[in-house]
């Protein structure tokens, strides 16, 4: 019933600038689907053209059965929450809630149970008699989604609707969003460019730069196989690291080091460039718990940071860093900083150890690197190679 199709739907504003380029997207019914994607990437405009707020300039939007490219937003049977949700400073959250379904002209008894439900399922029953500016910003955030909820639309659409609060209040609030949608099943569409929130809220996410869907998979997938280097650099925090180097002689090969590829690698017999990646969660500190069959590196942290669960450790190493196109654009939203630090032509490298170890700054130690987490990009398209080498875990569907 609620699911959306999206069929190569195009924006090109005045003036030429093209902030969805194509793009075509199944939300099933009862999904909850994420886009993100740095800064100008078209988010906002897409889920715009979802809502009808905005025209498309080409391709076909289909809610459920229904073609509705052409059909006004009240006629889409969809509710929006917008990160700037204005709430009617005078009216009480009782009367915020039961606006819109009062302007559809809707029975007073219906109105009264769908806002006692919502009131209820958000916990604001204690509010209701409240304005605006006797709530909290998490409150207001609820009621702006319980105005939503109230029309029982076939899909919700939410545009960083969690922005404007702290980061304590965005953790609840992203808690109670992801069981508000386990409970109703709705279908939702949900933007935002924090990758926590779309690792941890959606089904599938889809990653979009320059208004074109670089890859749609569930969290899990888009995190372990990437299609190519922009959603390895995105997707992950701390970021992938990513390095140029040679595959030769069923070892890859850079900064002085040559690790043998894992057993089954599909690139063990190449003899070629390549872009490596590694996740900081692909090392391990050397010592008598790690895996011996591991290969080991050395290093000399130059920084290191204690988390509790985790430390993080950076190293320089002498290769070549990757500073393509593909990874400035997704660094830019994600690690601004790291870049600054960089002293090139050095590689730097993130390794996430167990939070029992205690390296320190300075003091050379060894790595154990997972050789089963390396990834490999080719230099030129920035494509993934040897993705085949691992069945694809498909997500279960909702
Ligand atoms: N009304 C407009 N006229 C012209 N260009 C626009 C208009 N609205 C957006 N754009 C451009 O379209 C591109 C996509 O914008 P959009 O707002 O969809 O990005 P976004 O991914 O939501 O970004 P953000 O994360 O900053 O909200 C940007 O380059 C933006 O400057
Ligand atoms: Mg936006």
């Amino acid at each position: 019933m609620g699911a959306i199709h999206l069929n190569g739907v195009s924006k090109v504003y005045e003036g030429g600038v093209v902030a969805v380029d194509d793009v075509s997207l199944e939300v099933r019914d009862g999904e909850f689907m994420v886009l993100v994607g740095p800064s100008g990437c078209g988010k906002s405009t897409l889920l715009r053209m979802i809502a009808g707020l905005e025209r498309v300039s080409g391709g076909q939007v289909v809610i459920g059965d229904t073609d509705v490219t052409h059909v006004a937003p009240p006629d889409r049977d969809i509710a929006m929450v917008f990160q700037n949700y204005a709430l009617y400073p005078h009216k009480t959250v009782r009367e915020n809630l039961a606006f819109g379904l009062k302007q559809r002209k809707a029975p007073k008894a219906l109105i009264e149970e769908r806002v006692a439900d919502a009131a209820r399922m958000l916990g604001l029953e204690e509010m209701l008699q409240r304005k605006p500016s006797q709530l909290s910003g998490g409150q207001r955030q609820r009621v702006a989604i319980g105005r939503a909820m109230v029309r029982e639309p076939s899909a919700f659409l939410l545009d960083e609707p969690l922005s404007n609060l702290d980061a304590k209040l965005r953790t609840t609030m992203r808690g109670e969003l992801a069981r508000l949608h386990e409970r109703l099943g709705i279908t939702t569409v949900y933007v935002t460019h924090d990758q926590v929130e779309a690792m941890t809220l959606g089904t599938r996410v889809a990653v979009l730069r320059g208004g074109v869907v670089q890859q749609c998979a569930s969290p899990q997938e888009l995190y372990r196989r990437p299609r190519n280097l922009f959603v390895a650099a995105f997707i992950g925090s701390p970021a992938m690291n990513l390095v140029e180097a040679r595959i030769e002689g069923g070892c890859v090969r850079f900064a002085g080091l040559a690790i043998p590829l894992a057993d089954g690698s599909p690139l063990r017999g190449a003899a070629r460039d390549v872009i490596l990646g590694v996740r900081p969660a692909a090392f391990t500190a050397d010592g008598p718990r790690a895996d011996e069959a591991l290969p080991r590196i050395e290093v000399v942290p130059d920084l290191v940071e204690h988390l509790g669960d985790e430390v993080h450790v950076s190293f320089g190493l002498d290769a070549t860093p990757v500073q393509g196109d593909a990874v400035l654009a997704a660094e830019e939203d994600v690690h601004a900083t790291r870049l600054l630090v960089e002293d090139a032509p050095r590689a730097r490298f993130v390794a996430v150890l167990d939070g029992r170890t205690a390296p320190v700054a300075k003091q050379p130690m060894s790595l154990r690197v997972d050789n089963e987490q390396l990834y490999f990009f080719d230099p030129a398209s920035g494509e993934a190679l040897g993705l085949a080498a691992e069945p694809s875990e498909q997500p279960a569907a909702a």
